[in-house]
């Protein structure tokens, strides 16, 4: 049974009725929906539009109908249009008339801008209840690791020692700012639209900020027209799960490289890898290059929910049915990928000595060793000429600037002494680095009480 079956004189065709009907994703919300309907008579009673006996026999039917659905009795009709029409459906046939007055003095259009919004600002606290597990697991990794050796690059090239407590320092920072973007964006929806109408408001003496109180919002939304057609905490959410995205996608990027064969400065666990059907050998990093992978995925909703919206006339617009699936699949996918990426880092091992070692090569001493000419009086620019000879000649011979005697340095300029040895060793060039954000253990360590701080608060 249709809603508006009255105006109409023909049945609609079959795929019609399928291309339009929103139930097979929108039952999602039965929930929510169904706790609108609830706060609306509760304000419909109060403001005398609605009797109390109306207003007892609708609730007792509509958490009737919840717990029946929860407990598996009552299912949902996939031939209904929405969860909207199979609710009210569902309350009349087993309420009879006071059932038809739920829908007073609201709209379908308000209706599922509420039932979206209470569902989105559930799961943008499951999300940060996710990024912030994952803060934590990065936070053990930073403790154990202020001096675990690592070499930092930049090109992809070595560039300067650092440790592996700062370099998923820098992870924690990425994932610190997702959970503050999530914050804004659910202070910035936490308004109800519920009261707007089909668009412009309605004539009954709704009390719209009890609703709005009811179901936990910080107040009423100010223009019904906007309540109705208002899509930018969508668009919002879908930009912060795109960055939450990206910053796991980046770090997966930097696991599948640290566990290949090349690199070796990590294992994955055996539970967050997988074999090959045809080479004995290979434990692949499948986890990490899916998280990689779906990060597409995620960026497809944001560009998909924006493009919906750009041409949109004011107020609803059936386009906006749109919103549901693609923002549902980038919730459930950007969560999974939280979890996931997660237990795959709380289980993955460290290879300290391998990490060390590749960071005593490839001259990530070398900008130390200038400083050193540096606090002997020779000017920055001149000491990195003699420390790019030093490297040359390195080269040519294969060895590292450690291996040089101090002859070789005399040779190439006087002023060495032996103790460029301590100045350039792995453990001093980390150790001195102690301006604020750097990696030396002693400023590292008390970074990460902070971040304990912060998780604790
Ligand atoms: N299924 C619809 C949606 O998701 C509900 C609102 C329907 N409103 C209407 N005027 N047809 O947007």
């Amino acid at each position: 049974m249709k809603l508006w079956g009255g105006r109409f004189t023909k049945e609609e065709n079959a795929l019609v009725n399928q291309f339009n009907a929103s139930i097979s994703f929108d039952q999602r919300f039965y929930r929510q929906d169904i706790c609108g309907s609830i706060a609306h008579v509760t304000m419909l009673a109060k403001q005398g539009i609605l009797t109390e006996s109306e207003r007892e026999q609708i609730v007792a039917g509509l958490e009737g109908i919840l717990s029946d659905i929860e407990g598996g009795t009552l299912n949902i009709d996939p031939a209904a249009e929405d969860i909207h029409s199979f609710v009210e459906a569902a309350l009349i046939s087993r309420i009879g008339d006071a059932g038809k007055k739920l829908h007073t003095g609201r709209s379908r259009n308000d209706q599922v801008a509420l039932d979206m919004k209470l569902y989105v600002r559930d799961e943008i606290n499951a999300l940060d209840a996710l990024v912030k597990e994952l803060l934590q697991t990065v936070l053990v990794v930073i403790e154990e690791n202020l001096e675990t050796y690592m070499p930092g690059f930049t090109h992809l090239q070595k560039a300067q020692p650092v440790t592996v407590a700062h370099h998923f320092g820098a992870y924690f920072e990425m994932f610190l700012r997702d959970r503050s973007r999530l914050s804004d964006i659910r202070k910035r929806m936490n308004t109800c639209p519920l009261g707007a109408g089909a668009l412009a408001g309605t004539t009954y003496p709704l009390d719209r900020e009890y609703t709005a109180s009811l179901l936990d919002f910080d107040c009423a939304t100010r223009n019904s027209m906007d309540s109705v057609s208002d899509r930018d905490y969508l668009i919002e959410l879908c930009g912060a799960m795109a960055t939450i995205m990206m910053h796991l996608s980046r770090f997966s990027e930097e696991i599948i490289l640290w566990n290949s064969n090349e690199y070796q400065f990590v294992e994955l666990d055996d539970a967050y890898s997988t074999g090959s059907s045809i080479m004995p050998q290979k434990k692949n990093p499948d986890i990490a290059e899916l998280v990689r992978g779906k990060t597409g995925r995620v960026y497809g909703a944001l560009t998909s929910i924006l493009t919906t919206m750009k041409g949109l006339p004011l107020a609803y617009n059936k386009d906006m049915q749109e919103d549901k699936e693609l923002v549902f699949d980038a919730i459930d996918t950007t969560k999974g990928c939280l979890a996931l990426f997660t237990g795959m880092l709380a289980t993955m091992k460290f290879n300290k000595e391998t990490m060390k070692r590749s960071a005593m090569n490839g001259f990530t001493n070398a900008t130390d060793a200038a400083d050193y000419l540096v606090n002997r009086g020779i000017p920055f620019r001149d000491a990195h000429g003699i420390i790019g000879r030093l490297v040359l000649y390195c080269l040519d011979r294969g060895i590292s600037l450690d291996e040089m005697s101090l002859e070789e340095y005399k040779a190439i300029n006087p002023v060495f002494e032996k103790d460029i040895y301590e100045a350039i060793s792995l453990k001093t060039c980390v150790e001195r680095r102690t301006t604020l954000g750097a990696p030396g253990p002693s400023v590292m360590r008390k970074t990460a009480e902070g971040y304990r701080k912060m998780l604790e608060a």
